[in-house]
């Protein structure tokens, strides 16, 4: 009914992306190789499971050396390099209020550690961000987005390297003055707790070359959160106004039954998940860790003064992407859930998408929920969507309901989830024009309220064009999510 409450006055309603999923133009104007430009396309066939990209020395030595025949989408993304007038011309008239990139460090620091920026890089975000503004549009920038320059990985192996947090700090340092006046909304590190899964997708670490691999994990993402702390202090002191915060793959999980074990289960896999927030929120690592870290032989390198930069310089507010939720179970024999990007067992309550996640909106509820409480903190939700196929009818236009039954079920829960008292600054839903995946390298996983003419191979005109999302979406921020 009309008297209760909805989405706040000035709710940020808009999309998210990031520089190696659509830019292209990955050796133009002055740009370095960063991480995102070393992962090849695999076909479907091709695929171990799961979807974890990992890479060898070898590997990126021989294709440095051009010795590997294969396609690199995120090289090319959707050429939003030089569309981008375009493209932010279509989000404008979706109504967005936000838009959410990211800086690619290597187009700022071509190899991470440079004495000086490049200019050429500096000047097309500063290009990026005045476009936004001409339609009121305000950006919410990420640091680090899967885009570790390449250099750091030959000279440090990426995060597992100390020297690299020096290297952020004068990044974060550089852009943070350049555009102090332009960005008041920032995050440091995407989804950080993607270490564990793809170190050298979370931090361009290639695990070859670690002796231990947990312990190696753990210390690059001691120097993540040490480095957030500092770009934190840095942005305060620089942007006084702006507001910084952290980004977690938010993975709610359930226990299969009532079970006891099952309980237990699931109650430390969420703890392994918040154990990132915690840091960033809390500002100190959680007790629950130190028997992690003991029985798996972890032990920390800390310099003084880490823990109380971790303390004295937590996040203003806690953003993360929610996609599906997990679901554990202590006896193993239950059916596993097919494709789910983070494992578990299937939930026979919940449809799943094309690529095998499984769709559950009341598990955003809970976990808006869950993080309020535990953090009392402003949530941003910056990343949510479906991955689906698409198909092109004769008169040209695309009709995803699905997409928008997915996107709809969600947004009725984050109205819930306001009136449970949850306080929620905004929503950038993932990939609002369809970009290149992130796990697969596909670009027929697409999550866009605007079609992009490209296929996997990377043929196609690149034309941008309106599906039946578009106006839904457009509608639902003209209401403020009054109609959905
Ligand atoms: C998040 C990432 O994990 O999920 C994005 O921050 C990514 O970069 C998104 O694109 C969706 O995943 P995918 O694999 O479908 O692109």
């Amino acid at each position: 009914t009309k008297s209760m409450k909805g989405f706040p006055e000035h709710f940020l309603w808009g999309g998210a992306t990031a520089a190696n999923q659509i830019e292209g133009a990955y050796n133009v104007d002055g740009k370095g190789l960063s991480s995102a430009d070393m992962v090849a396309f695999v076909p479907k066939e091709q695929r171990t499971g799961g979807h974890a990209i990992e890479i060898t020395s070898e590997q990126i030595e021989n294709i440095l050396a051009g010795k590997v025949d294969a396609r690199f989408p995120k090289r090319h993304g959707i050429d939003f390099y030089h569309r981008y007038k375009e493209d932010i011309a279509l989000f404008a008239e979706m109504g967005f209020k936000v838009f959410r990139i990211s800086i690619n460090w290597a187009r700022i620091f071509p190899n991470g550690d440079d004495a000086e920026p490049n200019e050429a890089g500096l000047q097309f975000y500063e290009n990026v961000l005045d476009e936004l503004h001409k339609y009121g549009i305000e950006p919410l920038v990420t640091l680090a987005h899967y885009e570790t320059p390449l250099g750091l990985t030959q000279k440090y192996n990426g995060w597992a390297g100390r020297e690299v947090i020096g290297c952020f700090a004068k990044y974060a340092e550089t852009v943070f003055r350049r555009y102090k006046d332009k960005v008041k909304y920032w995050l440091t590190f995407n989804e950080i707790n993607m270490m564990p899964i793809s170190p050298f997708t979370g931090g361009g670490v290639v695990i070859d070359r670690a002796e231990n691999k947990l312990q190696t994990i753990y210390q690059a993402l001691h120097h993540q959160f040490v480095a957030s702390a500092l770009a934190t202090k840095l942005c305060h002191e620089i942007i006084p106004n702006a507001k910084i915060g952290c980004m977690l793959a938010r993975l709610e999980t359930y226990p299969y039954s009532c079970n006891p074990k099952d309980i237990l289960k699931a109650q430390h896999e969420n703890q392994m998940n918040l154990f990132y927030t915690d840091v960033h929120a809390r500002g100190e690592y959680p007790k629950y860790m130190d028997r992690f870290f003991e029985e798996n032989h972890i032990v920390l390198h800390k310099e003084q003064g880490d823990d109380e930069l971790l303390k004295q310089y937590t996040v203003d507010y806690i953003s993360f992407s929610y996609y599906m939720s997990i679901t554990v179970s202590d006896e193993p024999e239950h059916e596993s859930a097919e494709g789910n990007l983070f494992g578990g067992v299937k939930n026979p309550y919940l449809k799943t998408s094309d690529w095998g996640w499984q769709i559950d909106p009341i598990g955003l509820r809970v976990t808006l929920n869950t993080m309020y409480d535990r953090y009392q903190k402003p949530l941003f939700i910056v990343e949510n969507g479906l991955g689906a196929y698409d198909k092109v009818e004769e008169d040209g236009s695309i009709q995803d309901t699905y997409r928008i039954d997915y996107l709809r079920q969600h947004i009725v829960q984050m109205k819930e989830a306001i009136r449970d008292g949850v306080d929620l600054m905004g929503y950038t839903s993932w990939g609002p024009i369809d970009l290149i995946s992130m796990s697969t390298s596909e670009m027929s996983k697409r999550y866009g309220f605007i079609y992009v003419d490209q296929d996997d191979d990377g043929n196609g005109t690149l034309q941008r064009s309106r599906k039946a999302s578009f106006e839904w979406y457009k509608k639902v921020i003209a209401t403020n999510g009054e109609e959905l």
